[in-house]
């Protein structure tokens, strides 16, 4: 872990993604366990953390079924948690993790609000969202949302046609993007046809994958996931690669498997 957090900063990523749930509810004190043994690590990087999904664990008895939990009550338990579990004072970004069908998003913005007074939480933002989910719980906060959390690649285009996109660009909100490789099926399964520009850019698949998001102009900020430190370095890279526009739309085609109308 801290390999992975030092290769991070040398190459200029200083923004986590965490979850209350990741690693079955130990991620966070993982990492927070480097920022007890580095206190002024904590001012090098941003941290965003989620809450909301509650599944069975032996971390958590009281969940039987897997549910949402977006009352007021459970975000600020879930907040006071992730900051004793990261080792921090405060969390740079909190997301609702998934749209909950049963959110009040009037609780929501009173849990918000508390949060936001103590400091505890800067910035807030939601994950999985719809663009009218989005704008119903925006419609409630007495402070802009910052991100909505996608899943959005090559291999899964479906934000950039289906309004959620737009709706983040109407509110001047950037995007981030979860599983940008596809959940690395499109590194892994060698997609040759659908980078057959790589030598031309001299850029590798998760390059070009990387590369294809950021020319979108919601500037999409994308959530690698990768395990290897030298594979941080290798996606830090895509931000030099500015992809032709012809290039970027042979990419979707091959992907989609059919051209533009
Ligand atoms: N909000 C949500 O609902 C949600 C859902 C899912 C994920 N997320 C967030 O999004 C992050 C990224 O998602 P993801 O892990 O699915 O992302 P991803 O980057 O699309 O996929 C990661 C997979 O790709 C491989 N990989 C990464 N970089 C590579 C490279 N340069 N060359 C070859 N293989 C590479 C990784 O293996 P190695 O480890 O071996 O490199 C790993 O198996 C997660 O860590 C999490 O923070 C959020």
């Amino acid at each position: 872990m801290e390999q992975l957090i030092q290769k991070s900063l040398d190459v200029g990523i200083t923004t986590f993604d965490h979850a209350d749930i990741y690693g079955d509810h130990r991620n966070e004190e993982i990492f927070g366990n480097v920022l007890r043994k580095n206190a002024s690590l904590r001012q090098k990087i941003e941290l965003v953390t989620k809450c909301g999904i509650k599944f069975p664990s032996t971390q958590r008895p009281k969940s039987w079924i897997k549910h949402y939990d977006t009352s007021k009550e459970h975000i600020l338990w879930s907040v006071h948690n992730s900051l004793k579990m990261l080792s921090t004072d405060h969390i740079d970004l909190l997301l609702i993790h998934r749209p909950d069908p049963l959110m009040n998003p009037t609780e929501i913005a009173e849990a918000f609000t508390l949060l936001k007074q103590s400091g505890k939480v800067l910035h807030f933002g939601v994950s999985n969202f719809t663009p009218t989910q989005f704008e119903m719980l925006q419609h409630f906060l007495p402070f802009p949302l910052v991100t909505n959390q996608l899943e959005i690649s090559v291999s899964y285009h479906v934000p950039l046609f289906d309004g959620s996109l737009d709706v983040l660009m109407k509110h001047q909100v950037s995007p981030m993007a979860w599983s940008p490789l596809g959940g690395g099926k499109l590194v892994r399964e060698g997609q040759k046809e659908v980078f057959s520009k790589a030598s031309k850019y001299n850029a590798t698949e998760a390059q070009l994958s990387l590369a294809w998001l950021l020319k979108h102009p919601s500037s999409i900020f994308p959530v690698i996931g990768t395990t290897k430190p030298d594979r941080i370095v290798e996606s830090a890279k895509a931000i030099d690669i500015q992809l032709d526009l012809q290039d970027w739309f042979e990419i979707l085609k091959v992907a989609q498997g059919r051209e533009m109308p």
